[in-house]
């Protein structure tokens, strides 16, 4: 039987946190990861030498479980965030959870979450944050030796405000990450390095920032929170590539590489691309992508006193293609569109 959905109102929901029934939670102790299951208590208790508080041994994961138009629960290929997560743990000296034991503990938080998890075609999701924190104590600095695995869950709306209107970014002038450090994983340390750079776009109307790459400041890389795509005159999707290594190998950016080339039969091209490409008009459209971001088109970009606007449809209208890549990735979540294999997993 069906849980009965919680009395929320799921249309006017933002992305913000608000705990529900369960959490995950397992423990590395003595070299090993212990059984793990769900738990009511939604806070934790370390101590104050814990190595998470003082060299910042800290990964996540963000994906989003959906209910399709046929009333399913499903997650979108969460393979790949186990296998994301236990790249990020290793390039920190963390023990990687094992990738198995990842999917099924989604599955097992998920499902018992059900009457969190938003009804289909209300523009909600359930987001689903697993971490790993060093838990074990430490002063000199090391590795700790033990940590906690958890997954909290909460229902959310779009990321960014305008949600499928077009946003604004500014190019910042710090860096997110630096140059074949840890940029391509999915660690806090970067979101603490760009929460300055963060909070001055707010505070300046931005929904986000272009980082550039940090060696050279010529180069695309990310924003603060989601992958950039272009699309070219030809309508080619350009999709920029890192030569520093400090670009998060978003799960959405590949997927809407083989959507748009398999699916949707268009030219796809991933290679460095120059931020000077930009300020010459090379791009009529312009989006970010990512588990919280889906598509989020970019109207413009500015940098300092320049402003370059993408394509007719400006701050204005969504573009074309954005339009029918979000289109066809939702409908894919929603259970409307087949997708390829495996990228679909019922919990
Ligand atoms: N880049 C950054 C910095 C992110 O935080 C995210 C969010 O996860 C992404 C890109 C998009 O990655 P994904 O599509 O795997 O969610
Ligand atoms: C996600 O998209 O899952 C992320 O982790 C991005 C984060 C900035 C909310």
């Amino acid at each position: 039987m069906a849980a009965e959905k919680k009395d929320i109102d799921w249309g006017s929901l933002g992305f913000a946190y608000q705990p529900t029934d369960y959490s995950y939670v397992c423990n590395y102790k003595d070299g090993a990861w212990e059984e793990g299951g769900l738990t009511t208590d939604h806070t934790l208790t370390l101590s104050e030498c814990a190595g998470i508080f003082h060299y910042c041994q800290e990964v996540f994961e963000g994906l989003k479980a959906y209910t399709t138009k046929d009333g399913d629960i499903v997650c979108f290929r969460p393979d790949l965030n186990a296998s994301r997560m236990a790249d990020s743990a290793r390039r920190i000296v963390m023990p990687p959870f094992p990738e198995d034991k990842f999917i099924e503990a989604v599955k097992m938080v998920v499902k018992a979450n059900e009457a969190w998890v938003p009804p289909f075609g209300s523009g909600a999701t359930l987001y689903v944050r697993p971490f790993m924190v060093a838990t074990g104590e430490v002063i000199g600095v090391a590795p700790a030796d033990e940590y906690q695995f958890r997954i909290l869950v909460t229902p959310v709306g779009p990321y960014y405000s305008g949600g499928v209107k077009p946003v604004a970014v500014k190019v910042p002038e710090y860096d997110r990450a630096a140059p074949h450090g840890t940029g391509a994983i999915k660690a806090g340390l970067n979101y603490a390095m760009s929460l300055y750079p963060s909070v001055q776009a707010h505070a300046e109307g931005f929904a986000d920032n272009m980082f550039l790459d940090p060696m050279t400041h010529t180069y695309v890389e990310e924003s603060g929170g989601a992958n950039f795509l272009f699309v070219d005159q030809d309508g080619t999707l350009v999709v920029p590539q890192s030569h520093t290594d400090s670009i998060l190998p978003s799960i959405t950016r590949r997927s809407l590489v083989t959507v748009a080339r398999d699916m949707l039969g268009m030219t796809v091209v991933e290679r460095p691309v120059e931020f000077a490409e930009v300020q010459a008009g090379a791009f009529v459209e312009c989006g970010m992508c990512g588990t919280a971001a889906v598509i989020s088109p970019v109207g413009k970009v500015v940098n300092g006193d320049e402003e370059i606007v993408f394509g007719e449809g400006g701050m204005e209208h969504v573009g074309p293609v954005m339009q029918k890549l979000r289109e066809t990735l939702t409908g894919i979540q929603a259970g409307e569109i087949e997708g390829p294999e495996g990228w679909i997993v019922k919990v």
